[in-house]
């Protein structure tokens, strides 16, 4: 029986263009659904552009034009980067589509119903002449501490210090100029906890969620009573107006996830499909897709709300961690922020969807996109291993096709088409990494095979024309069958591979037969090895010029050995901020005990304009609440799990807050720069730092 499954990747932002970190996750999910399919499945992939918000309103306010004129503009380039990349949609739609508004309000019908929505005065500081309510980032003023001007609404670029918008001399909106006044709005409220039994029990029993993240619900969220969920914005906002609230409007993740109903509809109108077999009926599995820092939306209030409007709940959610290049974050004056299109403009996309394939698992980790080992993986495996074997023989048995009998391979093939199973079986677990493992050790048998009967010299000897025609009737269909296992992967060479031996693939099946006694095509190119100066010519056309990179880039001239003595020539500005403290000895140091911690939690702290509230384990079940001072620089989701170095022996300090029991090793002078220390990997927590 085939299975129904119904599969979501999380809906891109309409406010930027999709980028290299996007594409990890709209092609992990492309290769799942291509695999489902390829696996005799129905299995249907649904996306859209999520179009509401603040920022796409500002934005095209910018721009002097509508939100629907730029939204429609996005979206265009959005699809045509998927579609160039391979990534292959049965419907994608918009947020801000007739059919996202009707499911929104039936949905908003039953939260309304069940009880679930409540009123509450939020207060915020607010434009009178915009009429709008002001988020932090929206105010500027002259910093009360140093009295630089100009600086944003939560710390002072100059000095460091933090502080509350409220606190600015001279405040201004930064939308109108105005001065802002301190105000309230009523605002709807979802009460979460009312669904606090059925989400620990989804969360922690149903094994839709990998382990890692149920832990992390369990300790974050579920441990204690689940806050209400701020569901409304006042007018302006670009959205749904909510129907029976008139002024206010659905906040954008309300509607969000809908949209993934939204994009179904859309493609059941279009062929006759029936809504509610996807959406409400126990034969059909719903799969979403979705990067770690949307993990609550999605595993809390999505299911809720699925929950009380009587939907299916998702069958899994699986959760992929976020993309560095070469071992950092993505950086725009680095030229590591990378967009669909740039790498386009240089590279084969089947370079990157099969380096992700090999990289990706079913785990949370980050996933490094190393640019060295991106040129060796792809040019050793794709082309060395794999294409390679096609392009050694087709062209030899162009004019005789394939043998009529398939010959004696010493059992290679029988041993591919046995491993299909298996390979099958990774691709499930979304364990990708190792389907590529297991395909590439099938390409290893094979290539000795070659190697050793050398079809290039049989043919120069008339008298070993069969002989010929069977080596390479056997090194076809080897390849083949690895073609026909990455298919998920590489739909393109899968493709040409059709062409070459007369036959599409279509069906994973087609691994157990060998084929005989057809013709084969004219062999034409399949995939060009990386060049590496492509590779460094695209992150050339990434480098934007933003605050410290623009000098480095407008220097971008000078020769190569200067820019790496540059590199480590680092400035001393931080020695003459804060010069070097009394000697100590070694003794003294020694009074510090400092130890390697794993932050479990971290949260705000409402009302505390620094700090975060982080619980740090020391191993063997010790652990240590800790309050640090880096709320403006770190977001505290993506904190936990993280090493860092803690003064475990510090005395306990009573604060507002609670107690703090230590100290979070960090550099920096304060504010959004601040750098956490972590020790290098293979440190064991508890371990002593000296
Ligand atoms: N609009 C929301 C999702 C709404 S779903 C109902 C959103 N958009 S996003 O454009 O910021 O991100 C879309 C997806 O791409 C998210 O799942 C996100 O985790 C993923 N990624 C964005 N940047 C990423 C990396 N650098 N690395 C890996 N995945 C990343 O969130
Ligand atoms: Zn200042």
């Amino acid at each position: 029986m085939p299975r129904r499954l119904l599969v979501t990747a999380a809906l891109p932002y309409a406010n930027g263009p999709i980028h290299l970190g996007h594409l990890v996750e709209y092609l992990q999910t492309d290769i799942w659904v291509r695999f489902q399919k390829l696996m005799g499945n129905d299995c249907r992939y649904f996306c859209a552009d999520d179009t509401h918000g603040t920022a796409i309103m500002l934005r095209a306010r910018q721009e002097g034009r509508s939100e629907e004129d730029l939204i429609a503009q996005v979206q265009q380039e959005h699809e045509q980067d998927f579609a160039d990349f391979g990534i292959e949609f049965d419907n994608y739609g918009s947020t801000n589509s007739p059919e996202n508004r009707e499911i929104c309000a039936k949905i908003w019908t039953s939260l309304r119903d069940k009880g679930l929505v409540k009123e509450k005065q939020v207060s915020q500081l607010y434009d009178p002449e915009e009429g709008i309510f002001l988020a932090d980032r929206f105010v500027r003023g002259t910093c009360p501490k140093c009295d630089a001007p100009d600086q944003p609404g939560d710390n002072c670029s100059s000095c460091g210090t933090t502080y509350s918008p409220v606190d600015l001399i001279d405040p201004k909106s930064t939308l109108s100029g105005a001065t802002p006044e301190e105000g309230s709005a009523l605002h709807l409220f979802i009460e979460l906890e009312q669904l606090h039994s059925f989400l620990e029990e989804w969360t922690q029993k149903s094994g839709a969620l990998q382990p890692e993240i149920a832990n992390y619900l369990k300790g974050h969220f579920l441990g204690d009573a689940l806050r209400d969920w701020d569901i409304s914005r006042p007018s302006p906002y670009f959205g749904f107006e909510i129907p029976d609230y008139p002024g206010n409007y659905w906040y954008v993740w309300f509607d969000a996830p809908i949209g993934y109903m939204a994009s179904t509809q859309q493609w059941c109108d279009r062929t006759g499909e029936k809504f509610d077999d996807w959406w409400r009926s126990t034969d059909c599995e719903v799969h979403h897709f979705i990067g770690k820092d949307i993990t609550y939306f999605h595993t809390l209030f999505w299911p809720g709300m699925l929950k009380v409007a009587g939907y299916s709940l998702p069958t899994k959610v699986h959760i992929h961690g976020f993309l560095t290049v070469d071992g950092e974050k993505m950086s725009k004056s680095k030229g590591t922020f990378v967009r669909a299109r740039s790498y386009l403009d240089h590279l084969d996309p089947a370079y990157l969807r099969y380096f992700y394939a090999s990289k990706l698992s079913s785990k949370i980790d980050d996933i490094d996109l190393s640019l060295e080992e991106f040129i060796t993986k792809v040019n050793t495996d794709l082309v060395g291993k794999v294409v390679n074997l096609a392009s050694r023989s087709a062209k030899f048995v162009r004019k005789t096709g394939l043998s009529a009998e398939y010959p004696d391979d010493g059992g290679l093939f029988q041993q591919a088409a046995e491993a299909g199973e298996e390979i099958a079986a990774a691709y499930e677990a979304c364990d990708y990494s190792r389907a590529m493992r297991l395909i590439m050790a099938l390409a290893d048998r094979a290539n000795p095979y070659v190697e050793e009967a050398k079809p290039w010299e049989l043919r120069k000897d008339e008298a070993q024309a069969e002989r010929l025609q069977d080596v390479c009737t056997v090194a076809l269909n080897l390849f083949r069958q690895l073609a026909i296992y990455l298919t998920p992967v590489l739909p393109q060479l899968a493709k040409q591979t059709g062409q070459l031996l007369g036959e599409p693939i279509t069906r994973w099946s087609q691994a157990q037969t060998p084929l005989v006694g057809t013709p084969v095509n004219q062999f034409k190119h399949m995939l060009q090895r990386v060049e590496p100066k492509k590779v460094n010519a695209m992150i050339e056309d990434s480098k934007e010029e933003t605050g410290e990179g623009a000098a480095a880039a407008s220097e971008s001239q000078e020769s190569k050995s200067q820019e790496f003595v540059d590199k480590w020539n680092d400035p001393g500005d931080s020695l003459e901020a804060e010069p070097l403290a009394d000697e100590c000895t070694f003794d003294d140091f020694m009074k510090v005990d400092l130890r390697v911690a794993r932050i479990v939690e971290a949260e705000q702290v409402p009302d505390a304009r620094k700090l975060l509230r982080l619980k740090l384990s020391l191993g063997g079940g010790v652990y240590k609440q800790v309050f640090a001072g880096i709320k403006a620089a770190y977001d505290p989701e993506k904190l936990v799990g993280r090493q860092v170095v803690c003064v475990a022996n510090l005395a306990p300090r009573k604060m507002k807050f609670g107690v703090s029991e230590g100290m979070v090793v960090a550099s920096g002078p304060g504010g959004e720069e601040i750098f956490v220390l972590s020790p290098d990997e293979g440190a064991k927590v508890g371990q002593r730092v000296h």
